[in-house]
């Protein structure tokens, strides 16, 4: 048996009971992984809440966590016992101490000494990889707005989009201010004060706004500029839900490891601890990236 933060039926942050239930057996093609860590992301509190069941319906009882860094116990394909790995679930599962995943969505950790951190690049480093590089075309030399910088996916949005050569203008409220500007922001403007600058070469929104807040980041990209939005409808701005890649985590990875990407991490919880981390989240009160330790 093992320890699992899971929930029996969809409703508020109550469901969650971390209980002893069997080790996964691992299915064909499945690797074993001990886990070190997950993290948290706002769509698990929409998957609790149940309001993606008609989307993405969950197999109840259903353990969170898509975000997986651990040690391989039974491996599987190219991986062995004791590979360090990092990668996205997509069934969830790594809310607990070992999860069956397959082998083909991990890819080698190597950028993170501390495994743990690892898990808190998959979900919102591949969102931010194909919102900065992939739909919003990011290139040297533009004036990029990032619009929830401070957040899980924004603190990789930024430095992606630095890395990638443009100018970065972010929004942060005080809470985040600091933490964005020493992760490479050229310039950081308070949403919640100031006017946000226009004539953008790219608008990245990553925050949960409402359409009068749209309304303006529309307004915001200069003629022929792209906009990118991974959290709210926007006019005229492109939408995606992330796909998972695990070449572009393999990338994340290798960023980590010549030390040119770092990951916001502002608080570790325990499995015991991820109900009240939940509604901590829904009442805003989180920001950056909170791993959950197994
Ligand atoms: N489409 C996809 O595939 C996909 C994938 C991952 C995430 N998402 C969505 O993307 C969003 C961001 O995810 P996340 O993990 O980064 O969430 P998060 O860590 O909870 O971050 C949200 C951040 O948004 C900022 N924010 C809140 N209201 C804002 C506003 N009105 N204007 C500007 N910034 C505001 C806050 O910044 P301050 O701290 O500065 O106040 C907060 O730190 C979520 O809605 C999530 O569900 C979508």
């Amino acid at each position: 048996m093992m320890k699992a933060a899971r929930f029996h039926e969809y409703g508020g942050a109550d469901v969650i009971r971390v209980e002893p239930v069997p080790v996964p057996e691992p299915g064909a093609g499945e690797v074993l992984v001990r886990i070190a860590a997950t993290s948290f992301n706002p769509s698990d509190t929409a998957l609790r809440a149940g309001r993606l069941r008609e989307v993405l319906p969950l197999s109840l009882p259903y353990i969170p966590g898509w975000d997986v860094a651990g040690t391989v116990v039974t491996g599987a394909g190219r991986w062995k016992a004791g590979d360090r790995v990092m990668g996205r679930s997509d069934a969830g599962g790594a809310a607990a101490e070992f999860a069956a995943v397959p082998a083909t969505v991990l890819v080698e950790a190597t950028g993170f000494p501390d495994l743990a951190t690892a898990a808190a690049v998959p979900v919102a480093g591949l969102t931010a990889w194909q919102a900065v590089i992939e739909h919003g075309k990011v290139t040297a030399g533009q004036r990029v707005l990032i619009n929830g910088a401070g957040g899980g996916v924004g603190g990789f949005a930024v430095q992606l989009a630095k890395l990638a050569g443009a100018t970065v203008i972010a929004t942060a409220s005080p809470r985040s201010a600091a933490t964005v500007a020493d992760l490479g922001a050229d310039e950081v403007v308070d949403y919640t004060r100031s006017t946000l600058p226009a004539g953008m070469d790219a608008v990245i929104n990553l925050a949960p706004i409402g359409p009068e807040e749209a309304a303006v980041l529309a307004t915001l990209v200069r003629p022929g500029g792209t906009g990118v939005s991974v959290a709210a409808p926007v006019q005229g701005f492109f939408s995606f839900s992330a796909r998972n890649d695990p070449g572009q985590v393999a990338e994340l990875d290798a960023l980590a490891a010549k030390g040119e990407l770092r990951v916001d991490v502002t608080e570790t919880v325990p499995l015991d601890g991820l109900a009240d981390l939940h509604r901590r989240s829904e009442a805003g009160l989180t920001r950056g990236k909170v791993l959950i330790a197994v």
